[in-house]
């Protein structure tokens, strides 16, 4: 508790010293496509890759979440997929955690996820380095994790993420045995539900390894358990441009995303804004459907394409909620309608 209590204090600083060089341009109010339908949205923004010694980042970085704040309807979950941190320093650890809880609203859930960087990128300690994970997870998101992977339930849509166990290879999503357990027994409470379930994960599906052997064994059962329910994947790491024809995928028998690198920026120097800097995305949940969005929380504004739409993908659910049937008034005694009178008593009856 103590030490949770000094992480966050220390952490505030750090990240309030480097907020006040960051620009702070109040970004405007926008929101999802349909707010009365919708049931559930949240934003995902994917490697930031906070380091100490790249202000431009960081400033990025804080511009972003300024954005986030500002759907108008709330987060119901925020989601960060991995390379959060560069190289899993605790100076970096704190910039990030600092800024998340200073500029987000406190009562929304935000899922970390664990990328390749934030365990030391095959240079650093990963043991080491997960266990500091851990407790900056914990002490900042109100979590009880010892594992790079959990589950939440947020609004009857089941949450999943999944993270790399092994020491040897950061550059897989290294599952142990216990993890694919884990998980099949997620996926199974998951189905009792009908409702959309999302996985993240930093790495590509076909990243999965058991044992320190390439496996199918992921990819076979989301794309399993997507015959007869609504599985989503998530993930970062290739720090690929989103772009509709590349980035939204269903080769695997499930629909997969691939998000940006959030802070990517240009110039020999690394610190240059270019059009592809501060992209990420917002889903959107409504009783039959699911919206991804691209958004570039940068710049404030939807994510366009070449040809001037906005980057979104709609995906009609197998398993729609029952459409709300309209209530019935119960007529008053006796039991038939009074016609409402349209004479006017004013008006002089003419003959
Ligand atoms: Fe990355």
């Amino acid at each position: 508790m103590l030490k949770s209590f000094a992480i966050r204090v220390s952490s505030a600083v750090v990240a309030a010293v480097m907020m006040l060089a960051a620009a702070f341009v109040p970004a405007r109010n926008y929101d999802v496509r349909d707010p009365e339908d919708c049931l559930l949205n949240f934003s995902i923004l994917s490697d930031s890759h906070i380091e100490t010694t790249n202000l431009p980042r960081y400033r990025v970085f804080v511009k972003c979440l300024q954005d986030v704040r500002k759907i108008e309807s709330g987060n119901d979950a925020v989601v960060f997929l991995g390379d959060n941190t560069m190289n899993g320093q605790v100076l970096e650890n704190m910039m990030f955690h600092g800024a998340v809880r200073m500029i987000l609203k406190k009562d929304q859930p935000i899922l970390p996820v664990v990328g390749n960087h934030d365990i030391g990128n095959d240079e650093g300690d990963p043991a080491k380095l997960r266990k500091r994970w851990c407790d900056f997870t914990n002490a900042f998101f109100g979590k009880n994790v010892t594992t790079p992977y959990y589950s939440e339930v947020i609004g009857g849509c089941t949450f999943i993420v999944l993270g790399p166990e092994s020491n040897a290879d950061t550059f897989a999503l290294s599952m142990s045995e216990a993890q694919f357990t884990w998980l099949d027994g997620v996926l199974k409470k998951a189905a009792e539900s009908k409702k959309p379930t999302f996985v993240f994960s930093h790495y590509p599906p076909d990243d999965a390894e058991l044992n320190g052997e390439p496996t199918d064994r992921l990819i076979d059962m989301m794309a399993e358990f997507n015959k007869e329910n609504d599985l989503f994947y998530f993930y970062g790491h290739t720090h690929m441009p989103l772009y509709l024809f590349w980035s939204f995928r269903d080769d695997d028998g499930f629909p997969t995303v691939n998000l940006p690198r959030l802070t990517e920026l240009g110039g020999g120097e690394d610190n240059e804004i270019i059009g592809n800097t501060g992209v990420g995305a917002v889903v959107e949940v409504y009783g039959d459907r699911v919206i991804v969005r691209g958004r570039d929380f940068y710049r404030g504004e939807w994510r366009i394409e070449s040809d001037g739409e906005v980057c979104e993908k709609r995906y009609d659910l197998k398993n729609p909620e029952p459409k709300k049937t309209q209530e019935i008034t119960p007529l008053p005694f006796p039991f038939f309608p009074v016609p409402e009178t349209t004479t006017d008593p004013a008006e002089p009856i003419k003959n």
